[in-house]
């Protein structure tokens, strides 16, 4: 598909997609959720960045106004301290199960992006079809959690100890040939869980992870997304809490 318009939703089962057509299209669709004069937050990964450059353009065309002066795509950055309250965050995910929970961070950033997301009054997520879980780690992908370097192999093993009916593996996160650890933007490790099977209770889930002293944050966002945007062959769908 050629880079511009989202298309109407009827007319995506008539052409071929790729999974990075079915993002933008979810992307573009996000973006008519922005008015101008909006304090925006913007997450990170291969369907944020097509929001991103969406927005760009269209600053760039004046059709949306913003108060200070553009960095490089004509979009001025900010951060909490300076605003406190984010207008609407725009933002990929790795996994929604039914509940609109998510898991993010296979990208790496989701200590930041779950302080933006948690400071916003809307957050819309963007994803094409593939995303969608019947549960969190029903991909059978990584659930990533950061944690500090320190003794990181006894933290990895305390969160592998603790889902362990679930048949959970836990990894290190490397890079590369010499398989050197990830690190994150906060100078952290990220420990990736793999799961066999549900962990049940999220928010229990959630609670006995952060207990663990070396722990950081974990990527369950759960109660979190107002509206997921999925693009799928059979067109959009707006899913809202
Ligand atoms: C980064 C993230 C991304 O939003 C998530 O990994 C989805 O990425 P993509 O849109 O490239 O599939 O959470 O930490």
């Amino acid at each position: 598909m050629e880079a511009g318009l989202p298309l109407p939703s009827s007319s995506l089962s008539q052409l071929i997609l790729t999974q990075d057509d079915l993002k933008k299209i979810a992307a573009y669709k996000a973006v008519e959720y922005i008015e101008s004069g909006m304090v925006l937050g913007l997450g990170t990964g291969s369907t944020a960045k097509h929001a991103v450059d969406r927005i760009g353009k269209l600053l760039r065309q004046g059709k949306l106004k913003t108060h200070e002066q553009a960095l490089s795509l004509g979009i001025p950055l900010s951060d909490l301290d300076s605003h406190p309250v984010v207008d609407l965050a725009i933002d990929g995910a790795d996994e929604v199960d039914p509940y609109l929970n998510l898991v993010k961070g296979r990208g790496g950033s989701l200590l930041r992006e779950k302080m933006v997301e948690g400071a916003c009054k809307k957050f819309v997520v963007i994803v094409d079809e593939s995303k969608l879980v019947n549960y969190i780690g029903g991909s059978g992908l990584a659930m990533p959690v950061e944690v500090i370097q320190f003794c990181w192999k006894f933290t990895a093993s305390r969160l592998q100890n603790l889902f362990q009916e679930s048949g959970c593996v836990a990894k290190l996160r490397t890079l590369g040939e010499k398989a050197e650890p990830y690190v994150t933007d906060n100078g952290n490790y990220i420990i990736d869980l793999y799961f066999k099977q549900s962990i049940g209770d999220l928010k229990a889930a959630s609670d006995s992870i952060l207990q663990i002293a070396g722990v950081v944050e974990h990527g369950m966002f759960i109660d979190m997304a107002t509206t997921v945007i999925v693009a799928g062959e059979l067109g959009l769908i707006v899913k809202n809490k």
